[in-house]
């Protein structure tokens, strides 16, 4: 990303986190220059963003000194993106008011750079009225929404408003400037783990976060694709801009994946579908009477298989998590479902693949094998969407 990134930081908890945000964009290629709102200094060092950016940072205030040096024009003229990281309510609101109150607001009524915010708020907050409307009039006016994501707040609380990690918004930054490779193109992604109900509390399911599948749907998109992702339970935000199918079993998933697949061109694979499901599912919930129990399973449709047959199959890519001899295991894979491109990842240890934010692919078709090396999912799901997309206008 040979881009200019200014990055305002306003007021909030998160803030800590700016500096981190600052070396992972640098460590995309980006030049970082830093906007401190009124008060974000109570939670991030100045000096520490100089330190990571290079550049002196700039204050709130738009002073004569300020103006003489690198004025608020020049600083929305300089831009390539206008991040806001955290976003706290208050500036989201002052954002759609247009206020022009402090530089960094200037900075945004000014520039005709794209903006993007990453929202770090209480889930109250988030959850409140004016917030949600403020978000979907920055929504309309083209401004890009980054997270928020769901987990523990630095108040105690739980729920929607952690600002993303300084990794993945970098990928997303990152991501705003990719190709436009799959324009116009139709990418359907299955994510996350299945659900095989034993009665209405209890089910079999794995560990599947979703992750990857999440992230391919949100670079698919960066690249112009319209994507549907027909995703199992998580506890992860889909992308806002993907048709977004819930599913719970195999059995569901499979029924929405082949009510529109004939419209799709590319078909990407990533959920952990379970391969067997119980014979029965219980009306009611199971009581512990017996000392033993034995479940009874029947195996589930091989959903990748099944699209790579169709008549018309689209393009399709499938995953292998494997936990030993990954390769050849996905290769095998390859020939006997009949795909085009196989994403294998080595599963089981502690760094990459389930719930971990990184992961590590061999990527492998008929002729080519790539060497996809570890790092963070987001930044991972645009290498390998950048590869689907090369792969598919070669056939
Ligand atoms: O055979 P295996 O389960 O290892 O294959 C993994 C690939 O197949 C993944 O792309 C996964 O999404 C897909 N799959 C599927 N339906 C199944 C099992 C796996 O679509 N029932």
């Amino acid at each position: 990303m040979n881009k200019r990134v200014l990055l305002g930081v306003s007021a909030g908890i998160a803030a800590y986190k700016t500096p981190d945000l600052v070396r992972k964009l640098g460590e995309l290629g980006a030049e970082v220059q830093v906007i401190l709102s009124k008060n974000a200094d109570q939670f991030v060092a100045p000096l520490s963003l100089q330190a990571v950016s290079g550049h002196a940072v700039h204050s709130h205030a738009m002073t004569a000194e300020s103006e003489s040096g690198m004025g608020h024009i020049d600083l929305a003229r300089w831009a390539d993106i206008v991040l806001i990281a955290p976003a706290t309510a208050n500036i989201i609101a002052r954002l759609c008011q247009g206020n022009a109150d402090e530089l960094l607001t200037t900075v945004c009524v000014a520039t005709e750079a794209p903006i993007a915010v990453a929202p770090a708020m209480n889930q109250q907050m988030w959850q409140n009225a004016a917030s949600k409307t403020n978000m979907s009039t920055l929504a309309s006016r083209g401004v890009h929404i980054l997270g928020p994501d769901a987990g523990e707040q630095a108040c105690g609380e739980v729920g929607l408003g952690r600002m993303l990690q300084p990794a993945d918004i970098a990928a997303r930054v990152g991501g705003l400037f990719q190709n436009t490779s799959l324009t116009g193109k139709r990418v359907m992604i299955t994510a996350g783990p299945t659900w095989e109900a034993l009665d209405p509390v209890r089910g079999i399911t794995n560990h599947s976060s979703g992750m990857m599948g999440y992230a391919l749907a949100q670079a698919a998109i960066e690249a112009g694709a319209e994507v549907t992702l027909v995703t199992g339970p998580t506890h992860i935000t889909p992308p806002s801009r993907a048709e977004t199918v819930n599913v719970i079993s195999a059995l569901d998933m499979h029924a929405a994946v082949m009510n529109s697949i004939d419209q799709q061109d590319i078909f990407i694979g990533v959920a952990a579908v379970a391969d067997y499901r119980p014979i029965d599912t219980a009306a009611e919930k199971i009581k512990k009477n017996a000392e033993q129990m034995t479940i009874t399973m029947v195996k589930n449709p091989d959903i990748l298989a099944d699209v790579a047959n169709l008549q018309k199959p689209p393009f399709c890519v499938g995953f292998a998590a494997e936990t030993n001899d990954v390769v050849d295991y996905a290769r095998g894979k390859l020939e006997r479902k009949k795909l085009d491109l196989i994403a294998a990842n080595h599963v089981g240890g502690s760094e990459t693949g389930f719930g971990t934010p990184d992961n590590a692919i061999t990527l492998i078709s008929q002729n080519d094998v790539i060497e996809l090396p570890k790092q963070n999912k987001s930044a991972l799901a645009r290498i390998l969407i950048a590869e689907i997309a090369k792969a598919y206008t070669k056939i």
